[in-house]
Protein backbone atom coordinates (compact mmCIF):
# COMPACT_ATOMS: atom_id res chain seq x y z
CA UNK A 1 0.00 0.00 0.00
CA UNK A 2 1.13 3.62 -0.50
CA UNK A 3 1.12 6.79 1.37
CA UNK A 4 -2.28 7.89 -0.45
CA UNK A 5 -4.08 4.63 0.95
CA UNK A 6 -3.27 5.46 4.42
CA UNK A 7 -5.02 8.35 6.58
CA UNK A 8 -2.03 10.21 7.59
CA UNK A 9 -1.25 12.84 4.66
CA UNK A 10 1.69 13.85 6.14
CA UNK A 11 3.83 12.63 9.61
CA UNK A 12 4.01 15.66 11.97
CA UNK A 13 7.11 17.54 12.48
CA UNK A 14 7.14 15.31 16.71
CA UNK A 15 10.02 17.60 18.44
CA UNK A 16 8.02 20.90 17.20
CA UNK A 17 4.68 19.69 18.66
CA UNK A 18 6.66 18.28 21.91
CA UNK A 19 8.16 21.96 21.79
CA UNK A 20 4.58 23.62 22.02
CA UNK A 21 3.32 21.09 24.44
CA UNK A 22 6.27 21.64 26.73
CA UNK A 23 5.40 25.23 26.28
CA UNK A 24 1.52 24.67 27.01
CA UNK A 25 3.00 22.76 30.62
CA UNK A 26 4.91 25.55 31.52
CA UNK A 27 2.63 27.95 31.30
CA UNK A 28 0.02 28.85 33.90
CA UNK A 29 -3.58 27.18 32.84
CA UNK A 30 -6.19 29.30 31.00
CA UNK A 31 -9.34 28.02 31.81
CA UNK A 32 -12.98 29.09 30.41
CA UNK A 33 -14.22 32.84 32.16
CA UNK A 34 -16.38 31.79 35.58
CA UNK A 35 -19.35 33.10 33.86
CA UNK A 36 -19.16 31.77 30.65
CA UNK A 37 -18.31 28.28 32.02
CA UNK A 38 -21.48 28.93 34.24
CA UNK A 39 -23.64 29.60 31.34
CA UNK A 40 -22.07 26.21 29.51
CA UNK A 41 -22.79 24.16 32.61
CA UNK A 42 -26.43 26.32 32.80
CA UNK A 43 -26.78 24.01 29.34
CA UNK A 44 -27.21 20.30 31.62
CA UNK A 45 -29.02 21.73 34.09
CA UNK A 46 -31.90 23.25 31.50
CA UNK A 47 -31.79 20.88 28.45
CA UNK A 48 -30.62 17.57 29.71
CA UNK A 49 -32.89 17.30 32.41
CA UNK A 50 -33.73 13.47 31.24
CA UNK A 51 -30.14 12.59 31.40
CA UNK A 52 -29.67 14.06 34.89
CA UNK A 53 -32.88 12.12 35.94
CA UNK A 54 -31.75 8.53 34.23
CA UNK A 55 -27.64 8.30 35.82
CA UNK A 56 -28.81 9.68 38.69
CA UNK A 57 -31.69 6.75 39.31
CA UNK A 58 -28.65 4.60 37.81
CA UNK A 59 -26.36 5.46 40.70
CA UNK A 60 -28.15 3.26 42.89
CA UNK A 61 -27.61 0.20 41.11
CA UNK A 62 -24.19 0.80 39.11
CA UNK A 63 -21.20 2.60 40.93
CA UNK A 64 -20.93 5.80 40.35
CA UNK A 65 -23.85 5.46 37.57
CA UNK A 66 -21.47 5.08 34.46
CA UNK A 67 -20.10 2.06 32.79
CA UNK A 68 -17.61 3.63 30.73
CA UNK A 69 -14.35 4.63 31.13
CA UNK A 70 -14.66 7.06 28.20
CA UNK A 71 -17.96 8.27 29.72
CA UNK A 72 -18.04 12.14 30.81
CA UNK A 73 -19.23 12.68 34.13
CA UNK A 74 -18.78 16.67 34.32
CA UNK A 75 -20.80 17.70 35.75
CA UNK A 76 -23.16 14.79 35.29
CA UNK A 77 -23.09 11.60 33.02
CA UNK A 78 -25.30 11.73 29.41
CA UNK A 79 -27.53 9.27 28.64
CA UNK A 80 -27.52 8.55 24.68
CA UNK A 81 -30.13 7.47 22.76
CA UNK A 82 -29.10 7.41 19.26
CA UNK A 83 -26.76 7.28 17.15
CA UNK A 84 -26.23 7.42 13.24
CA UNK A 85 -23.32 8.85 11.01
CA UNK A 86 -21.70 11.70 12.19
CA UNK A 87 -24.15 12.49 15.03
CA UNK A 88 -25.40 11.33 18.53
CA UNK A 89 -28.56 12.26 19.90
CA UNK A 90 -29.52 12.40 24.24
CA UNK A 91 -32.59 11.20 25.38
CA UNK A 92 -33.40 15.12 25.53
CA UNK A 93 -33.41 15.01 22.28
CA UNK A 94 -30.13 17.33 21.78
CA UNK A 95 -28.30 16.67 19.09
CA UNK A 96 -24.12 16.57 18.46
CA UNK A 97 -21.35 16.31 16.62
CA UNK A 98 -19.45 12.88 17.51
CA UNK A 99 -15.96 12.78 17.87
CA UNK A 100 -15.81 10.24 20.05
CA UNK A 101 -16.99 7.73 17.92
CA UNK A 102 -17.30 4.90 20.66
CA UNK A 103 -13.74 5.54 21.17
CA UNK A 104 -12.58 4.78 18.12
CA UNK A 105 -13.61 2.02 16.47
CA UNK A 106 -16.39 3.39 13.87
CA UNK A 107 -14.28 4.32 11.07
CA UNK A 108 -17.28 4.29 9.02
CA UNK A 109 -19.42 6.40 11.17
CA UNK A 110 -21.36 5.27 13.70
CA UNK A 111 -24.50 2.21 13.10
CA UNK A 112 -23.53 2.49 9.05
CA UNK A 113 -26.37 0.83 7.31
CA UNK A 114 -24.79 -1.20 5.11
CA UNK A 115 -22.70 -3.57 7.92
CA UNK A 116 -25.88 -3.83 9.92
CA UNK A 117 -27.95 -5.32 7.32
CA UNK A 118 -25.39 -8.08 6.96
CA UNK A 119 -25.17 -8.41 10.59
CA UNK A 120 -29.35 -8.88 10.70
CA UNK A 121 -29.14 -10.89 8.20
CA UNK A 122 -27.05 -13.26 9.54
CA UNK A 123 -29.42 -12.73 13.26
CA UNK A 124 -31.70 -13.85 11.36
CA UNK A 125 -30.62 -17.49 10.08
CA UNK A 126 -28.21 -18.20 13.21
CA UNK A 127 -28.74 -15.69 16.62
CA UNK A 128 -25.65 -14.19 17.68
CA UNK A 129 -23.78 -17.04 18.84
CA UNK A 130 -23.47 -21.04 19.06
CA UNK A 131 -20.11 -22.18 20.55
CA UNK A 132 -19.14 -23.85 17.58
CA UNK A 133 -17.54 -22.72 14.09
CA UNK A 134 -18.48 -20.45 12.03
CA UNK A 135 -17.29 -19.90 8.22
CA UNK A 136 -16.81 -15.79 9.10
CA UNK A 137 -14.67 -16.96 11.45
CA UNK A 138 -12.42 -17.89 8.30
CA UNK A 139 -13.24 -15.24 6.21
CA UNK A 140 -12.27 -12.82 8.74
CA UNK A 141 -9.30 -14.09 9.21
CA UNK A 142 -8.58 -14.41 5.77
CA UNK A 143 -9.62 -11.43 5.04
CA UNK A 144 -7.12 -9.70 7.86
CA UNK A 145 -3.80 -11.99 6.66
CA UNK A 146 -5.07 -10.15 2.95
CA UNK A 147 -5.01 -6.85 4.25
CA UNK A 148 -2.15 -7.44 6.96
CA UNK A 149 0.53 -10.11 5.89
CA UNK A 150 2.21 -9.82 8.99
CA UNK A 151 -0.73 -11.72 10.93
CA UNK A 152 -0.44 -15.29 9.02
CA UNK A 153 -3.01 -16.25 11.90
CA UNK A 154 -5.57 -14.77 14.06
CA UNK A 155 -6.94 -16.06 16.93
CA UNK A 156 -10.80 -13.69 18.08
CA UNK A 157 -11.08 -12.76 21.72
CA UNK A 158 -13.61 -10.49 23.76
CA UNK A 159 -11.68 -7.17 23.85
CA UNK A 160 -8.16 -5.69 22.98
CA UNK A 161 -7.55 -6.03 26.86
CA UNK A 162 -8.04 -9.89 26.51
CA UNK A 163 -5.84 -9.53 23.12
CA UNK A 164 -2.76 -7.59 25.43
CA UNK A 165 -3.27 -11.06 27.74
CA UNK A 166 -2.97 -13.94 25.09
CA UNK A 167 -0.49 -11.97 23.18
CA UNK A 168 1.72 -11.30 26.36
CA UNK A 169 0.89 -15.44 27.38
CA UNK A 170 1.93 -16.49 24.00
CA UNK A 171 5.00 -14.04 23.90
CA UNK A 172 6.55 -15.66 26.92
CA UNK A 173 5.64 -18.95 26.10
CA UNK A 174 7.16 -19.08 23.46
CA UNK A 175 10.44 -16.96 24.32
CA UNK A 176 10.80 -18.46 27.33
CA UNK A 177 11.68 -15.14 28.65
CA UNK A 178 9.89 -12.92 31.28
CA UNK A 179 9.91 -9.14 31.26
CA UNK A 180 7.18 -6.93 29.24
CA UNK A 181 7.95 -3.86 28.80
CA UNK A 182 5.56 -0.97 27.92
CA UNK A 183 6.00 2.68 27.41
CA UNK A 184 4.99 4.71 30.24
CA UNK A 185 1.79 6.41 30.22
CA UNK A 186 0.67 3.69 27.53
CA UNK A 187 -3.07 2.02 28.01
CA UNK A 188 -3.45 -1.10 27.15
CA UNK A 189 -6.22 -2.07 28.79
CA UNK A 190 -6.76 -3.82 32.10
CA UNK A 191 -5.66 -6.67 32.88
CA UNK A 192 -3.29 -7.13 36.21
CA UNK A 193 0.26 -6.87 34.65
CA UNK A 194 -1.06 -3.96 32.24
CA UNK A 195 -2.41 -1.84 35.39
CA UNK A 196 1.11 -0.07 35.41
CA UNK A 197 2.50 3.29 34.22
CA UNK A 198 -0.79 4.26 33.03
CA UNK A 199 -1.85 7.56 31.47
CA UNK A 200 1.42 9.24 32.84
CA UNK A 201 4.89 7.99 33.19
CA UNK A 202 6.65 6.76 35.56
CA UNK A 203 3.74 6.02 38.03
CA UNK A 204 4.37 2.20 37.95
CA UNK A 205 1.80 0.70 40.44
CA UNK A 206 0.04 3.85 41.26
CA UNK A 207 -3.18 2.80 39.69
CA UNK A 208 -2.98 -0.83 40.75
CA UNK A 209 -4.97 -1.11 43.26
CA UNK A 210 -6.51 -4.97 44.20
CA UNK A 211 -3.67 -6.03 41.91
CA UNK A 212 -1.13 -8.31 44.12
CA UNK A 213 2.40 -6.69 43.51
CA UNK A 214 3.57 -10.40 41.91
CA UNK A 215 1.35 -9.66 38.64
CA UNK A 216 3.23 -6.89 38.15
CA UNK A 217 6.79 -8.02 38.92
CA UNK A 218 7.48 -8.94 35.35
CA UNK A 219 6.26 -5.53 33.94
CA UNK A 220 8.76 -2.44 33.58
CA UNK A 221 8.16 0.85 31.68
CA UNK A 222 10.59 3.34 29.36
CA UNK A 223 9.95 6.76 29.05
CA UNK A 224 8.31 7.35 25.89
CA UNK A 225 10.45 7.90 22.76
CA UNK A 226 13.45 7.07 25.34
CA UNK A 227 15.38 4.00 22.98
CA UNK A 228 18.35 4.45 25.37
CA UNK A 229 16.47 4.09 28.23
CA UNK A 230 14.69 0.62 26.85
CA UNK A 231 18.01 -0.99 25.49
CA UNK A 232 19.55 -0.62 29.10
CA UNK A 233 16.35 -2.05 30.52
CA UNK A 234 16.81 -4.98 28.05
CA UNK A 235 20.42 -5.55 28.35
CA UNK A 236 20.01 -5.91 32.34
CA UNK A 237 16.52 -7.85 32.31
CA UNK A 238 19.84 -10.36 30.46
CA UNK A 239 20.12 -11.08 33.92
CA UNK A 240 16.67 -11.12 35.31
CA UNK A 241 15.11 -13.54 33.08
CA UNK A 242 15.27 -11.65 29.77
CA UNK A 243 12.63 -9.53 27.58
CA UNK A 244 9.58 -11.58 26.42
CA UNK A 245 8.21 -8.82 24.37
CA UNK A 246 7.98 -4.57 23.90
CA UNK A 247 4.36 -3.70 23.40
CA UNK A 248 3.70 -0.68 21.62
CA UNK A 249 1.04 1.74 20.43
CA UNK A 250 2.97 2.70 17.03
CA UNK A 251 1.68 6.58 17.05
CA UNK A 252 2.52 6.90 20.80
CA UNK A 253 1.10 5.95 24.11
CA UNK A 254 -2.98 7.09 24.59
CA UNK A 255 -3.28 7.02 20.80
CA UNK A 256 -0.49 9.58 19.95
CA UNK A 257 -1.55 11.58 22.76
CA UNK A 258 2.89 11.44 23.05
CA UNK A 259 3.07 11.35 19.85
CA UNK A 260 6.52 9.19 18.39
CA UNK A 261 8.88 10.05 15.39
CA UNK A 262 8.57 8.43 12.34
CA UNK A 263 11.52 6.29 12.73
CA UNK A 264 10.90 4.87 16.40
CA UNK A 265 9.24 1.77 15.75
CA UNK A 266 11.87 0.69 12.89
CA UNK A 267 14.06 1.33 16.08
CA UNK A 268 11.98 -0.89 18.34
CA UNK A 269 12.15 -3.75 16.07
CA UNK A 270 16.03 -3.49 15.78
CA UNK A 271 15.99 -3.47 19.41
CA UNK A 272 13.73 -6.22 19.41
CA UNK A 273 15.88 -8.60 16.84
CA UNK A 274 19.11 -7.87 19.04
CA UNK A 275 17.76 -9.10 22.36
CA UNK A 276 15.35 -11.49 21.05
CA UNK A 277 12.40 -9.87 22.23
CA UNK A 278 9.09 -10.30 20.09
CA UNK A 279 7.27 -6.77 18.96
CA UNK A 280 3.95 -6.64 19.77
CA UNK A 281 2.30 -3.62 17.89
CA UNK A 282 -1.12 -2.73 20.24
CA UNK A 283 -3.44 -1.99 17.37
CA UNK A 284 -6.61 -1.56 19.12
CA UNK A 285 -7.20 1.82 17.79
CA UNK A 286 -4.67 2.30 14.78
CA UNK A 287 -5.86 -1.05 13.27
CA UNK A 288 -7.99 -0.50 10.74
CA UNK A 289 -8.21 3.47 11.74
CA UNK A 290 -4.77 4.92 9.93
CA UNK A 291 -5.61 2.49 6.69
CA UNK A 292 -6.78 -0.94 5.82
CA UNK A 293 -2.63 -2.08 6.34
CA UNK A 294 -2.95 -0.73 10.15
CA UNK A 295 0.39 1.09 11.62
CA UNK A 296 2.26 -1.32 10.05
CA UNK A 297 1.58 -0.96 6.77
CA UNK A 298 2.44 2.75 7.45
CA UNK A 299 5.25 2.80 9.04
CA UNK A 300 6.58 -0.40 7.49
CA UNK A 301 7.22 -2.10 10.54
CA UNK A 302 6.49 -6.00 10.75
CA UNK A 303 5.25 -6.84 14.22
CA UNK A 304 5.76 -10.31 15.77
CA UNK A 305 2.41 -9.53 16.92
CA UNK A 306 -0.43 -7.44 16.61
CA UNK A 307 -3.43 -7.28 19.25
CA UNK A 308 -6.63 -5.85 17.49
CA UNK A 309 -9.74 -4.30 19.79
CA UNK A 310 -12.84 -2.37 19.01
CA UNK A 311 -12.23 -1.65 15.46
CA UNK A 312 -11.67 -5.74 14.40
CA UNK A 313 -15.52 -5.76 14.64
CA UNK A 314 -16.14 -2.33 13.31
CA UNK A 315 -17.62 -1.40 16.76
CA UNK A 316 -19.75 -4.48 17.48
CA UNK A 317 -19.40 -5.89 20.74
CA UNK A 318 -16.61 -8.91 21.82
CA UNK A 319 -14.35 -7.49 19.81
CA UNK A 320 -10.88 -8.35 20.05
CA UNK A 321 -7.87 -10.28 19.66
CA UNK A 322 -3.94 -11.21 18.56
CA UNK A 323 -2.79 -12.91 15.41
CA UNK A 324 0.89 -12.73 13.97
CA UNK A 325 3.78 -15.29 13.04
CA UNK A 326 2.05 -18.56 12.92
CA UNK A 327 4.65 -20.55 14.77
CA UNK A 328 3.59 -18.03 17.56
CA UNK A 329 -0.39 -18.37 16.94
CA UNK A 330 -0.19 -21.87 16.73
CA UNK A 331 0.41 -21.95 20.84
CA UNK A 332 -3.47 -20.88 21.15
CA UNK A 333 -4.28 -24.20 19.30
CA UNK A 334 -8.11 -24.72 20.91
CA UNK A 335 -10.41 -27.26 20.88
CA UNK A 336 -10.73 -29.97 23.69
CA UNK A 337 -7.63 -32.15 24.09
CA UNK A 338 -5.08 -29.04 23.88
CA UNK A 339 -1.39 -30.12 24.01
CA UNK A 340 0.67 -29.22 27.05
CA UNK A 341 2.16 -26.48 24.87
CA UNK A 342 -0.49 -24.73 24.70
CA UNK A 343 -1.24 -20.92 25.96
CA UNK A 344 -4.22 -21.65 27.41
CA UNK A 345 -7.19 -18.90 26.20
CA UNK A 346 -10.78 -19.16 26.10
CA UNK A 347 -13.89 -17.58 25.78
CA UNK A 348 -17.37 -18.90 25.44
CA UNK A 349 -18.68 -15.99 23.19
CA UNK A 350 -15.53 -14.92 21.36
CA UNK A 351 -15.10 -15.07 17.76
CA UNK A 352 -19.15 -15.87 18.04
CA UNK A 353 -21.15 -15.18 14.27
CA UNK A 354 -22.09 -11.95 15.22
CA UNK A 355 -18.88 -9.84 15.41
CA UNK A 356 -16.98 -12.06 12.76
CA UNK A 357 -20.08 -11.17 10.31
CA UNK A 358 -19.56 -7.51 11.64
CA UNK A 359 -15.56 -7.28 11.40
CA UNK A 360 -16.22 -8.72 7.78
CA UNK A 361 -18.59 -6.80 6.43
CA UNK A 362 -16.56 -3.64 7.93
CA UNK A 363 -13.19 -4.32 6.74
CA UNK A 364 -14.71 -4.87 3.38
CA UNK A 365 -16.97 -1.59 3.52
CA UNK A 366 -14.07 0.61 5.20
CA UNK A 367 -11.92 -0.81 1.87
CA UNK A 368 -14.43 -0.28 -0.98
CA UNK A 369 -15.38 3.13 0.29
CA UNK A 370 -11.56 3.99 1.52
CA UNK A 371 -13.12 5.13 5.09
CA UNK A 372 -10.03 5.42 6.52
CA UNK A 373 -8.01 7.90 4.17
CA UNK A 374 -11.38 9.77 4.05
CA UNK A 375 -11.42 9.77 7.94
CA UNK A 376 -8.15 11.00 7.97
CA UNK A 377 -8.49 14.22 5.70
CA UNK A 378 -11.52 15.06 8.08
CA UNK A 379 -8.81 14.96 10.48
CA UNK A 380 -6.78 16.62 8.95
CA UNK A 381 -9.29 19.55 8.53
CA UNK A 382 -10.40 19.52 11.81
CA UNK A 383 -6.35 19.87 12.70
CA UNK A 384 -5.88 22.80 10.70
CA UNK A 385 -8.97 25.27 11.62
CA UNK A 386 -8.78 24.41 15.08
CA UNK A 387 -4.83 25.50 14.99
CA UNK A 388 -6.41 28.61 13.09
CA UNK A 389 -8.25 28.98 15.93
CA UNK A 390 -5.66 28.96 18.34
CA UNK A 391 -3.40 31.42 16.44
CA UNK A 392 -5.65 33.91 16.08
CA UNK A 393 -7.03 34.29 19.67
CA UNK A 394 -2.94 33.89 20.65
CA UNK A 395 -3.56 30.91 22.74
CA UNK A 396 -1.44 28.40 23.68
CA UNK A 397 -2.89 25.18 23.07
CA UNK A 398 -1.63 21.97 21.04
CA UNK A 399 -3.69 20.52 17.87
CA UNK A 400 -1.98 18.48 15.99
CA UNK A 401 -2.96 14.83 14.74
CA UNK A 402 -2.16 11.65 12.72
CA UNK A 403 -5.06 11.56 10.46
CA UNK A 404 -8.21 10.80 12.22
CA UNK A 405 -7.22 10.78 15.69
CA UNK A 406 -7.07 14.35 16.63
CA UNK A 407 -5.77 15.61 19.68
CA UNK A 408 -6.27 19.31 21.09
CA UNK A 409 -4.35 19.59 24.24
CA UNK A 410 -5.65 22.85 26.20
CA UNK A 411 -4.91 21.99 30.07
CA UNK A 412 -1.53 20.12 29.07
CA UNK A 413 -2.70 17.18 31.75
CA UNK A 414 -1.76 14.57 30.06
CA UNK A 415 1.62 15.45 29.40
CA UNK A 416 2.74 16.33 33.36
CA UNK A 417 5.02 13.00 34.04
CA UNK A 418 7.53 12.16 37.32
CA UNK A 419 10.29 13.95 35.89
CA UNK A 420 9.09 17.22 37.64
CA UNK A 421 7.46 15.38 40.40
CA UNK A 422 6.67 18.82 42.17
CA UNK A 423 4.69 20.04 39.55
CA UNK A 424 2.61 17.10 39.06
CA UNK A 425 1.38 16.85 42.36
CA UNK A 426 0.74 20.38 42.78
CA UNK A 427 -1.01 20.82 39.12
CA UNK A 428 -2.34 17.47 38.18
CA UNK A 429 -5.75 18.18 40.03
CA UNK A 430 -6.55 21.72 38.34
CA UNK A 431 -5.50 20.67 35.11
CA UNK A 432 -7.38 17.48 35.54
CA UNK A 433 -10.45 19.90 36.12
CA UNK A 434 -9.72 22.23 32.99
CA UNK A 435 -9.90 19.23 30.80
CA UNK A 436 -13.49 18.46 32.56
CA UNK A 437 -14.50 21.74 31.71
CA UNK A 438 -13.20 21.81 28.58
CA UNK A 439 -15.13 18.60 27.53
CA UNK A 440 -18.53 20.06 29.15
CA UNK A 441 -17.99 23.04 27.57
CA UNK A 442 -17.71 21.63 24.00
CA UNK A 443 -20.61 19.39 24.70
CA UNK A 444 -22.91 22.18 25.53
CA UNK A 445 -21.88 23.39 22.46
CA UNK A 446 -22.90 20.21 20.54
CA UNK A 447 -19.48 18.35 19.98
CA UNK A 448 -18.35 15.29 21.87
CA UNK A 449 -14.97 14.78 22.32
CA UNK A 450 -12.64 11.78 23.89
CA UNK A 451 -12.68 13.47 28.07
CA UNK A 452 -12.43 16.78 26.49
CA UNK A 453 -8.95 16.42 24.44
CA UNK A 454 -8.89 13.68 21.71
CA UNK A 455 -11.14 13.14 18.57
CA UNK A 456 -11.87 10.80 16.35
CA UNK A 457 -13.35 11.27 12.65
CA UNK A 458 -15.23 9.19 10.81
CA UNK A 459 -15.88 8.67 7.04
CA UNK A 460 -19.13 10.39 8.06
CA UNK A 461 -17.63 13.93 8.12
CA UNK A 462 -18.13 15.89 5.61
CA UNK A 463 -16.58 19.14 5.18
CA UNK A 464 -20.00 21.00 6.42
CA UNK A 465 -20.02 19.09 9.20
CA UNK A 466 -16.29 19.40 10.05
CA UNK A 467 -16.72 22.81 9.43
CA UNK A 468 -19.75 23.61 11.93
CA UNK A 469 -17.64 21.75 14.77
CA UNK A 470 -15.21 24.53 14.05
CA UNK A 471 -17.79 27.39 14.81
CA UNK A 472 -18.46 25.36 17.91
CA UNK A 473 -14.77 25.04 18.91
CA UNK A 474 -14.75 28.51 18.35
CA UNK A 475 -17.26 29.50 20.32
CA UNK A 476 -15.46 27.58 23.82
CA UNK A 477 -12.24 28.31 23.02
CA UNK A 478 -12.59 32.36 22.58
CA UNK A 479 -13.94 32.04 26.48
CA UNK A 480 -11.16 31.41 27.95
CA UNK A 481 -9.11 33.56 30.37
CA UNK A 482 -7.32 36.38 29.07
CA UNK A 483 -8.95 36.56 25.24
C1 LIG B 1 -4.40 1.09 22.74
C2 LIG B 1 -5.41 0.29 23.50
N1 LIG B 1 -5.11 -0.95 23.89
C3 LIG B 1 -5.99 -1.72 24.54
C4 LIG B 1 -7.24 -1.24 24.85
C5 LIG B 1 -8.22 -2.12 25.58
O1 LIG B 1 -9.23 -2.56 24.72
P1 LIG B 1 -10.66 -3.00 25.33
O2 LIG B 1 -11.30 -1.79 25.87
O3 LIG B 1 -11.37 -3.58 24.13
O4 LIG B 1 -10.38 -4.03 26.36
C6 LIG B 1 -7.61 0.05 24.46
C7 LIG B 1 -8.95 0.57 24.78
O5 LIG B 1 -9.27 1.70 24.61
C8 LIG B 1 -6.67 0.85 23.76
O6 LIG B 1 -6.97 2.09 23.38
Amino acid sequence: MTDAQYAISEWHDTDAIYARLRELVRQPIRPIRRDRMNEFIGYFETKCICSKALTEAAKQYIPGGVQHNLAFNYPFPMAIEKAEGPYMWDVDGNRYIDFLQAGGPTVLGSNYAPVRDKVFELLQSCGPVTGLFHEYELKLAQLLNRLMPSIEMFRMLGSGTEGVIAAIRAARAFTGKKKVIKAGGAYHGWSDQMVYGLHIPGTGRMEAKGIPGGCTRDTQEFYPNDLGQLRRLMLLNRLRGGTAAVIVEPVGPESGTRPVPRDFNQKVRELCDEFGALLIFDEVVTGFRLGLGGAQGYFGVRPDLTIFGKCITGGYPMAGGVGGRRDILMRFAAGIGGSGERAYVGGTLSANPLSCVAGYYALLEMERTNAPVIAGRAGDRLTKGLNEIIARYKLPFVAFNQGSIVHLETSGVMLLDFKNLLKLMREVKPRRHMMEEMGAAYMAQGLITLAGSRMYTSMADTDEVIDDALGRFETVLSSVEGV
